[in-house]
């Protein structure tokens, strides 16, 4: 199964878990990378959660990679202001893809994504959302991440359901 991930992070933990999922799946790895990127310091508070509160536009670095190529699509996040960031937005929106089995992970500080992956879930209507993750702090809680991102890949390497099987977004 040739399967892509595809992310965006800002200071690593999205990071860390996109590279343990491409290596245990055997992925090719696209790292989103705005050229609106918000600075690494403490302002990245303020200028991310304003770029997600008033839906600014992420410009992407050209990537060769095009989904349509790949059998699974992994796209992962960190949680900003309950949202998702601006880059993988517009990664889902530029470059749509269907009848793709699909995982969804995100990484918050401790704030429930569920709700921003549901609305993921809703973006990505067409495909096979056959897994989705939730992960705190991965960079710090590493074990427990680990543990995630092991059941994470099996369920993805394992399910071969038809398309679309999404029917609870
Ligand atoms: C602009 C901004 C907004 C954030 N909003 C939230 C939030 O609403 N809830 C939360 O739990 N964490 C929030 N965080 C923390 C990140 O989701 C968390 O640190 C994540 O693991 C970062 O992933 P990264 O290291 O791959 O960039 C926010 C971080 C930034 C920079």
């Amino acid at each position: 199964m040739k399967t892509l991930v595809a992310y965006y992070s800002l200071s690593g933990n999205v990071k860390y878990a996109a590279e343990r999922i491409a290596s245990i799946m055997d992925a090719d790895l696209l790292e989103l990378k705005p050229e609106n990127e918000p600075p690494k310091n403490f302002l990245k508070f303020l200028f991310g959660g304003k770029s997600v509160i008033f839906g600014e536009k992420a410009y992407l670095n050209h990537f060769d990679e095009d989904p349509a190529d790949y059998d699974c699509i992994v796209i992962g996040t960190p949680l900003w202001a309950n949202r998702v960031t601006p880059a993988v937005r517009e990664f889902i929106m530029e470059h749509p893809f269907e009848h793709k089995k699909v995982g969804l992970f995100a990484s918050s500080a401790g704030g429930d994504a569920e709700e921003m992956l549901s609305h993921l879930r809703k973006l990505l209507a067409g495909n096979n959302v056959a897994a989705v993750m939730s992960l705190k702090n991965p960079l710090k809680m590493r074990e427990e991440a680990d543990a995630k991102i092991d059941e994470f890949t099996a369920v993805l390497k394992g399910s071969n359901a038809p398309f679309p099987v999404d029917a609870s977004s």
